[in-house]
């Protein structure tokens, strides 16, 4: 709602433009519980305003409530999806319809048929009146499970009227990934395994599950973020330029960059997998409890909250280069950062005792917070002796741009209201990314829950997560802003510093 209503705002300082909501538009919620129009808009309007204070403002809701309706139905019920197509026409409302079920994964079924039992879905793609259809993660819980919702997708929508919500590429940070790549001559020529050693991403929260405690136990970590935000990331961070900017044109290479992860088949995950679970800590200056502690959580639940992996792409851009990922719940640091790390200089001149070892270039993409570009090289400190040091170019947009970019939301309704599906997940993209992590699911799952390693909240994860990277010889990195050591390294090798003693 927050970003429906400050894409009503937009629309009001700019009607009519190609970037606003159509002038005649209504938003309908539809659920099981008793609700009036008035009592379901008062709740809303507590919400706007807790959730977009900034921008939130008594006389612009005054003209947006009207347009805010409430249906009540069971998902069961027929008659009740019929009532709502009588209303939208009784009432003269838009009869183009933008369904977004934000609904129970295993609803999900049940209001697609529902949809296409009462006509409300129209399978005829792009004709007006059009319908189409918003569906949240988690998008199935396997390969079998994604493959079978989307042929029941297929029955009442056509593919090019379904919109697949992974929030991440809303992000305008993530969007940048291909005009940092292919808007620059600077950095594609080197984008490859002959000057980068290894890429990494890094996506930590500090929260842990919230309340959400019992859809996290079906989940953990890696249907939770990896098989989407990560699968993300990594595809757009590593694929080929596509021929155009065309929606298809770039999902087909990020389709084509999932499949060619190499597979990590269950012998090896052992060796490339590391799975935690958070204990009890202190986040923030503040004492949290266990994983095991939260509500809805099994008190013997062998659920991962943070996972890191080993991940080869085979092409021949990437032939060699190790990508590695890690993500967790209860982390010191809220950071989602794309590192790209350069192959260290030769061991001559500055990068020999008494000057080196040297830390080698990052082109680090900060995803969030501190949302911006830096690049880490080397200068030499000023003075009679020759001193040097790893120091920071650094693009930040909120420097650059001022206010912060619209919510991921606000941008991913627009465009499915306006038919753009090139930052939605296509069937066979969401398929691929379930392919890839469904081996390490089983593997993983086949183990005795007590096994799963734990760690402290506020910490880095398990110990084995630095082993893991340590064993190759490099270390977890977060390039931190504005900050004398320019590079935050994680783990617990001492003073290696990049693959030598
Ligand atoms: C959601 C996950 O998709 O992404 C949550 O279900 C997670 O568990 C969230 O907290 C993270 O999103 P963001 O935008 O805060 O990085």
């Amino acid at each position: 709602m927050p970003a429906l209503y400050n894409l009503f705002c937009q629309h009001c300082q700019a009607p009519g433009t190609d970037l606003s909501l159509p002038e005649s538009f209504a938003v309908i919620g539809v659920a099981r519980r008793e609700k009036t129009d008035e009592s379901f808009r008062a709740e809303l309007r507590e919400s706007v305003e807790r959730f977009s204070p900034d921008t939130f403002d008594g006389e612009t809701w005054r003209q947006f409530a009207p347009r805010i309706r409430y249906h009540r139905t069971d998902f069961e019920n027929l008659d009740g999806f019929k009532a709502l197509g009588k209303r939208l026409a009784d009432e003269k409302l838009p009869q183009n319809c933008l369904f977004y079920l934000a609904v129970q994964p295993d609803s999900i079924i049940t209001v697609i048929d529902q949809l296409r039992a009462s006509g409300l879905a129209r399978p005829d793609g792009g004709r007006q009146p059009w319908s189409r259809v918003i569906i949240e993660k988690p998008f199935g819980r396997d390969l079998a499970s994604a493959r079978a919702l989307n042929e029941r997708l297929r029955t009442a929508f056509s593919e090019k009227q379904v919109f697949r919500i992974d929030h991440y590429l809303g992000k305008e940070t993530v969007q940048n990934i291909l005009v940092l790549r292919f808007a620059n001559s600077l950095f594609e020529p080197l984008w490859n395994h002959k000057y980068l050693d290894h890429v990494q991403i890094t996506m930590s929260e500090t929260i842990g599950v919230e309340t959400r405690g019992h859809y996290y136990e079906q989940a953990g970590a890696i249907r939770d973020i990896v098989q989407n935000h990560v699968m993300q990331l990594l595809s757009l961070v590593a694929m080929e330029p596509p021929a155009s900017l065309d929606p298809d044109a770039i999902r087909d290479e990020k389709v084509q960059l999932i499949r060619s992860l190499r597979p990590i088949p269950a012998d090896a995950v052992a060796g490339s997998v590391v799975r935690g679970q958070y204990a009890a800590g202190e986040v923030l200056g503040k004492a949290v409890p266990g994983y095991h502690q939260e509500e809805g959580v099994a008190p013997d639940s062998g659920t991962e909250t943070f996972v890191a992996f080993r991940a080869f792409v085979d092409n021949w851009r990437w032939a060699g280069v190790p990508f590695y990922i890690r993500t967790g719940k209860r982390m010191p640091a809220r950071v989602t950062e794309i590192s790209v790390h350069f192959k260290p200089v030769p061991q001559v001149l500055f990068n020999n005792p008494p000057y080196g070892p040297m830390q080698p270039n990052v082109l680090a993409m900060r995803i969030q917070p501190n949302e911006g570009i830096a690049l880490q090289f080397q200068v030499k400190r000023p003075g009679a002796a020759t001193r040097v040091q790893a120091s920071q170019l650094d693009f930040s947009y909120a420097e650059e741009f001022g206010a912060a970019a619209p919510e991921a939301y606000q941008r991913l309704l627009l465009d499915a209201a306006l038919g753009d599906a090139t930052l939605f997940t296509r069937n066979d993209e969401v398929e691929a990314a379930w392919q890839f992590v469904d081996p390490i699911i089983h593997a993983c799952e086949a183990r005795p829950a007590a096994g799963i390693p734990g760690y402290a909240a506020g910490t880095w994860g398990p110990s084995e997560a630095d082993a893991l990277i340590e064993s190759d010889g490099r270390r977890w990195t977060v390039l931190r802003r504005h900050e004398h050591h320019a590079t935050e390294e994680h783990g617990r090798m001492g003073a290696r510093a990049h693959g030598r003693a």
